[in-house]
C-alpha cells in the first residue's frame, strides 16, 4: 500500500486497479495516514482558509424522478415551493452581509427557470455584488442554455456526475437519463469556461468498489474544479427508502484521496456528511476539504427541501449558524474567510 500512496502523491494518477486497490484497503488506520497527507496539501494550497458558500434553494420542483432523491418528480408527498427572484435577492443580501462571497442557485429540474428569468436573476445578483460569485446548481441544460448563463455572468456550474458507471447509472435513474448527456452537459460546461464541479454519492444502492476507482479515475482526467461527496442518505418516500446509507468514514476517505489526485480542487465537506455524523464536516475538513456550504434559503422553505431524510436544516438564523460554524471549524484548527473562493491554478 505504501508504494500506491507514494505513486499517488508523486503522479496524482493511478490506474483503475490500483484505485481498487486502495479503496478496497479502506480501514481506520488507512483512512489517518491519508487525512494527514491530504491536510499537508490543502494547507500547502489554501492555508488553514475554509471558503463558505450561502446556498439558495430556489425551488423543490423536478421534472426528474431520479431513485435516490426526496424531490423526485413522482414522491407526490412533497409539499413543493419555489422562491421568487426578489427572495433570491433578499437571501443573497443577507448573505452578504454575513460575509458570503459566493451564491449558489441550486434547485430540482423546474421549468419555471427558464433563461430569462436566471439571466435575470444571475445580472440582479451581480449589479448589486459585483464582488460575488454566482454558483449555479440546476440540472441538466442545453449548451445554448449554459451559454446564455455564462453570459448573463454566471461563474460556476455544479452537476455531479453521480456515477462514472453507465450501468451503475441506469440503476439511479429512471431510462430518459444517461450517463452519456450527464457527461456532454459538463464538458459544455467547461468549453464554455465555467469552473465546473463534478461529484458523487458514497454508499449509493448497488455501488461497488469497482465503480467508485471509476469515478477517481474520471475525477482525475477531469480535473474538476469542484468535487461534491457525500453519503447517500435513504428517502424514505423513494424506491431507495430501505437500502442504508453511506458512512462518515468512507466519505472521509474519498475526500482525502482526491485530494491527493487534484491538489487545488474546491472540495465542500457537504451537508449530507454533516447530517450523517455529529462533526462529519468538520471531520471532512480535517480530511482534505476546505469548503462548507451553509443554508441561506429562507427558513419557510428549508424543511421542503429534502433530498434525504435528517438532512441538516438546523431552523437557526443564517447569522447565527455561521457564527456555530466559524466556531466548529476554528475548533479543528481552520478559519473561515470572507472571499470568492475561486479555484487556485498551482505552478
Ligand atoms: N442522499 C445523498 N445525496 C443525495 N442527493 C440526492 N439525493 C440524495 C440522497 N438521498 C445528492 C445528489 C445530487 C445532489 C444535489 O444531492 O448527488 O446531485
Amino acid at each position: 500500500m505504501d508504494n500506491l500512496i507514494e505513486k499517488l502523491e508523486k503522479t496524482r494518477s493511478l490506474t483503475l486497479g490500483e484505485y481498487k486497490a486502495l479503496i478496497d484497503a479502506f480501514c481506520p488506520e488507512l483512512a489517518k495516514v491519508l487525512a494527514e497527507k491530504a491536510d499537508a496539501v490543502r494547507r500547502r494550497v489554501y492555508g488553514n482558509k475554509v471558503f463558505i458558500r450561502g446556498l439558495i434553494e430556489v425551488s423543490n420542483i423536478c421534472k426528474n424522478d431520479c431513485f435516490y432523491c426526496g424531490i423526485r418528480a413522482s414522491n407526490k408527498k412533497c409539499d413543493r415551493y419555489r422562491i421568487s427572484a426578489d427572495e433570491i435577492l433578499e437571501c443573497a443580501r443577507e448573505g452578504y452581509k454575513l460575509g458570503f462571497r459566493t451564491f449558489v442557485l441550486q434547485g430540482g429540474e423546474d421549468g419555471y427557470f427558464t433563461d430569462e428569468r436566471v439571466e435575470d436573476i444571475i445580472k440582479r445578483i451581480k449589479a448589486e455584488m459585483p464582488d460575488c460569485a454566482v454558483t449555479l446548481s440546476l440540472g441538466e441544460r442545453s449548451k445554448d442554455s449554459y451559454q446564455r448563463l455564462f453570459d448573463a455572468g454566471a461563474d460556476r456550474y455544479l452537476l455531479r456526475h453521480e456515477t462514472a458507471d453507465s450501468g451503475h447509472y441506469g440503476k439511479l435513474h429512471p431510462s430518459e437519463l444517461s450517463l452519456e448527456n450527464r457527461m456532454n452537459c459538463l464538458r459544455a460546461l467547461r468549453e464554455i469556461g465555467y469552473q465546473v464541479g463534478c461529484g458523487f454519492m458514497v454508499g449509493s444502492p448497488y455501488q461497488t468498489n469497482e465503480h467508485i476507482a471509476k469515478d477517481l479515475k474520471f475525477i482525475e482526467e477531469f480535473q474538476p474544479d469542484m468535487c461534491g461527496i457525500g453519503p447517500f442518505i435513504p428517502h424514505k418516500d423513494t424506491p431507495f427508502a430501505e437500502f442504508s446509507a453511506g458512512t462518515a468514514e468512507f466519505t472521509c476517505y474519498l475526500l482525502s484521496i482526491v485530494r491527493l489526485i487534484c491538489p487545488e480542487v474546491l472540495l465542500p465537506a457537504t451537508t449530507a456528511l454533516g447530517s450523517i455524523k455529529e462533526g462529519g464536516r468538520e471531520e471532512g475538513s480535517q480530511a482534505g476539504a476546505n469548503v462548507v456550504m451553509p443554508n441561506l434559503s429562507p427558513k419557510s422553505v428549508r424543511e421542503k427541501y429534502m433530498l434525504y431524510n435528517n438532512k441538516l436544516s438546523s431552523g437557526d438564523e443564517a447569522a447565527e449558524a455561521v457564527r456555530e460554524l466559524d466556531k466548529k471549524i476554528r475548533s479543528v484548527g481552520y478559519e473561515i474567510v470572507t472571499d470568492r473562493g475561486d479555484r487556485r491554478k498551482e505552478k
